[in-house]
């Protein structure tokens, strides 16, 4: 187990890192949400514009892009050094979707590889437009993941970005509440501008939040259209059926994201899967096994309190008997750590328990004083207190 300790870096990237005055007394004075950006196009109409990647198997990538352009191309050309593009790659799909009176553009999703362990690409999607480049996470430890939940787009956004784009660390996961569009689909495109100089360099693996969910009753009942369509993970390759909950392993980790938002009861495809899934974890393989989640099992704040009741109840014994190492949840906008805990007692052989829900959104932080006041903190947000 030491060995186990030693050989892996987990490196978290928390935004109090980056926060001025930090400090944990009752006393601490959060800091208000800052204005939304809206990242328009830069590009001309026939580019492909945000581009992120994302791990698929054990060494393909796989790249993500979208053009305004119906016609495009679903070309991916790549290699190691700048500018020399010695393969290439037009294996995936594309999709488009609506949205009421909104098209979006086409979603290109190409795999590429096989790729080499800890190495540099260069790639250029559809054949025109810039080049960009990203790093393999390499196949043995240390590695490094940089975790951030309910990122939204805001000036703190893009303070966090800033903060991660800082650090060479290799995956980014993310447990939910990505854009904050809410339905307004031109700000999943301003989303995905904004986090591409990031999103494009290093694999980004993603679960959905409440902020995905954008369901509308009769038209568009299952929901999570701009998400599945635009934000669409490895599940295949884990056995799951849905986009919305999948496993993939990294460097010898083995992280597990789950669906707080799809069904979790012990019918449910979701739970099937999960118990499935955690039989086949080779600890040999993958020491470490990682979960994340959206809505915290565990949580002190009054922010949300009780909403992961469920879910915990019914998934984590499952859990429990796996000696899964570390749950990530956001939802809720702060951080805050566990002990190792099991069915709310301290116990040895339970996860960890972090939630990093303080990415930087436009609903500000979470409150946890009772005495908490709306009005005195930020007369102009929807509050923290209120539904997210
Ligand atoms: C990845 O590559 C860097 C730079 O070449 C090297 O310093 C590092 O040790 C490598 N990491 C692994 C796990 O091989
Ligand atoms: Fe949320």
């Amino acid at each position: 187990m030491a060995k186990k300790y030693s050989s892996l870096l987990l490196f978290l990237l928390l935004l109090l890192d980056s926060l001025p005055n930090f400090n944990a007394s009752p006393e601490y004075s959060r800091p208000p949400p800052r204005p939304a950006i809206f990242a328009g196009p830069t590009r001309s109409k026939s580019e492909p514009e945000q581009v992120h990647i994302s791990l698929v198997g054990k060494d393909h990538m796989r790249v993500t892009w979208i053009t305004s352009h119906k016609h495009e191309t679903s070309i991916v050309e790549y290699g190691t050094s700048p500018g020399n593009y010695d393969k290439s790659s037009m294996t995936g799909e594309r999709m488009s979707y609506r949205y009421f009176f909104y098209n979006s553009g086409e979603i290109h999703h190409i795999t590429i590889g096989s790729l080499g362990p800890n190495k540099t690409y260069y790639y250029r999607c559809g054949g025109n437009g810039p080049e960009f480049s990203f790093k393999t996470p390499p196949s043995t430890f240390p590695i490094e993941f940089a975790i951030v939940g309910d990122l939204g787009q805001t000036e703190w956004t893009a303070s966090t970005l800033e903060h991660i784009g800082s650090k060479d660390y290799d995956v980014l996961l993310l447990p939910g509440d990505l854009s904050y569009a809410d339905t307004q689909q031109p700000l999943w495109d301003s989303f995905g501008r904004l986090v591409e100089p990031y999103a494009s360099k290093r694999p980004w693996m993603v679960t959905h939040g409440n902020h995905e969910i954008e369901t509308f009753p009769i038209i568009y009942r299952h929901g999570f259209r701009a998400y599945n369509s635009r934000w669409l993970m490895p599940y295949q390759q884990s056995g799951s059926t849905s986009n919305l909950y999948y496993s993939f392993d990294v460097a010898g980790c083995h992280v597990i994201m789950l669906g707080s938002y799809v069904d979790f009861d012990a019918q449910s495809d979701q739970y099937t899967w999960l118990q499935g899934d955690l039989a086949k974890v080779d600890r040999g393989v993958t020491p470490w096994i990682f979960v994340l989640v959206h809505v915290p099992w565990y949580n002190t704040n009054l922010a949300h309190k009780g909403e992961g009741e469920s879910m915990r109840k019914s998934m984590e014994e499952l859990l429990y008997n796996a000696r899964v190492d570390v749950v990530f949840a956001g939802h809720v906008h702060a951080y805050e750590r566990f002990t190792r805990v099991y069915d709310n007692k301290a116990d040895q052989c339970g996860p960890i328990y972090m939630t990093i829900g303080d990415g930087g959104n436009r609903e500000g932080l979470a409150m946890m004083a009772p005495s908490y006041s709306k009005e005195e903190f930020d007369p102009g947000s929807e509050g923290t207190l209120a539904k997210l």
